[in-house]
């Protein structure tokens, strides 16, 4: 297969966690212009995002089309959607922004014959019953949380398009993301990034799940180098158009607060498990990333101290200069 070029690329999401790093990222590699940031949000409103920015909402199939003829998009990377915590709270809204918003856009890579579609997955594809340690790239999908249930759909509606319609659809399974610049947006495992505002603001945190709860996780470099190495791979290397296992970290909320109390020796975290917890302990332990290390030389650069080393100076500059959320 001749693999086209990605020239004109199109973020849905952009002003959430990952979004507001990608676009960065991605105009530094492909030039500023040519990544049009898009979100729901009122451009009046988004000061985090530099120009060209359009409000779009993926539930509009008009406006998608009308953004991505104007801009003559061929790449889309698509990160609008609805969390894990805030799926339970909200099942329609999950249901209708992750799997008509998710069909809008295949459909639109389709109809204008789009070079690549980028769609991440997550850890919530996985569910009670598949296998917590080394969780399979080819495993048990029965996920229990609306957001899981949306995210299996989902991947299953990318390998549709891609054996269907030969649409290029790919997709990571990203374990929870921890990163400084913008707060998550409304998941299970939003307690990782909480954890070093409050140490920074506070000095001490209450945890929403178990100190004993252990899950996948990756810091904010390695996500954006995972989705972006995956969308330059040759084509005919990849075995998955669903979403790949990748992995990073992994540890317990106890050695998280011992890495931070490195640099805040008084840093407290008490605990206060809520509904997260169950959706926390559906999830699995560590994963087996071997499929993406072999397709596309997946390989993360951070480990525990390293991340810690790196949030807290970011969040204490950021205090600094008074940009701290
Ligand atoms: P986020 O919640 O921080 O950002 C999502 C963005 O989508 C928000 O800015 C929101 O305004 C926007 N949005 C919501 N509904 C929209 C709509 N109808 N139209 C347009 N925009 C809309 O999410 P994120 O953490 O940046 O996640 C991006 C993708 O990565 C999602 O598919 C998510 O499932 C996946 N993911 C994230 C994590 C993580 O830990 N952050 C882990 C696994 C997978
Ligand atoms: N971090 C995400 C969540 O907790 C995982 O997809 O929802």
């Amino acid at each position: 297969m001749v693999e086209k070029s990605m020239k004109s690329i199109l973020v849905t999401g952009a002003l959430g966690q990952i979004g507001s790093e990608l676009v960065a990222e991605l105009r530094t590699k492909y030039g500023h212009d040519n990544v049009i940031a898009t979100d729901l949000r009122d451009p009046r409103e988004t000061l985090s995002v530099e120009p060209p920015y359009e409000q779009l909402d993926v539930l509009d199939r008009n406006r998608l089309w009308e953004v991505s003829k104007r801009y003559g998009i061929d790449t889309i990377y698509h990160l609008a959607a609805i969390l894990s915590a805030v799926g339970e709270k909200k099942p329609d809204l999950a249901w209708d922004v992750n799997m008509r918003g998710l069909k809008n856009i295949l459909d639109l890579g389709m109809e204008r014959n789009m070079t690549r579609i980028m769609v991440p997955s997550s850890i919530a594809v996985f569910g009670p019953t598949t296998p917590v340690d080394d969780t399979p790239q080819e495993t048990l999908l029965r996920p229990n949380s609306m957001y899981g249930v949306t995210k299996v759909a989902g991947e299953l509606l990318c390998d549709y398009y891609w054996s269907k319609y030969k649409l290029d659809v790919r997709g990571v399974r990203y374990p929870g993301l921890i990163s400084y610049k913008t707060p998550p947006g409304g998941g299970t495992t939003d307690y990782a990034v909480a954890i070093y505002v409050d140490a920074i603001k506070k000095g001490r945190y209450t945890c929403f799940v178990r100190e004993d709860t252990v899950l996948p996780m990756m810091y904010m470099p390695d996500a954006l180098k995972a989705i972006i190495d995956l969308a330059e791979a040759d084509g005919e290397t990849l075995r998955y158009r669903n979403a790949y296992n990748i992995a990073a970290l992994s540890f317990d909320v106890a050695q998280l607060a011992e890495s931070i109390q490195r640099h805040i020796p008084e840093f407290e975290v008490r605990y206060e498990p809520d509904f997260h917890q169950a959706i926390a302990d559906s999830w699995p332990n560590t994963i087996d990333d071997t499929a993406a290390r072999d397709d596309w030389h997946w390989q993360p650069n951070f480990d525990l101290d390293a991340m810690t080393d790196d949030m807290l100076a970011n969040l204490r500059r950021m205090q600094d200069e008074g940009t701290l959320y």
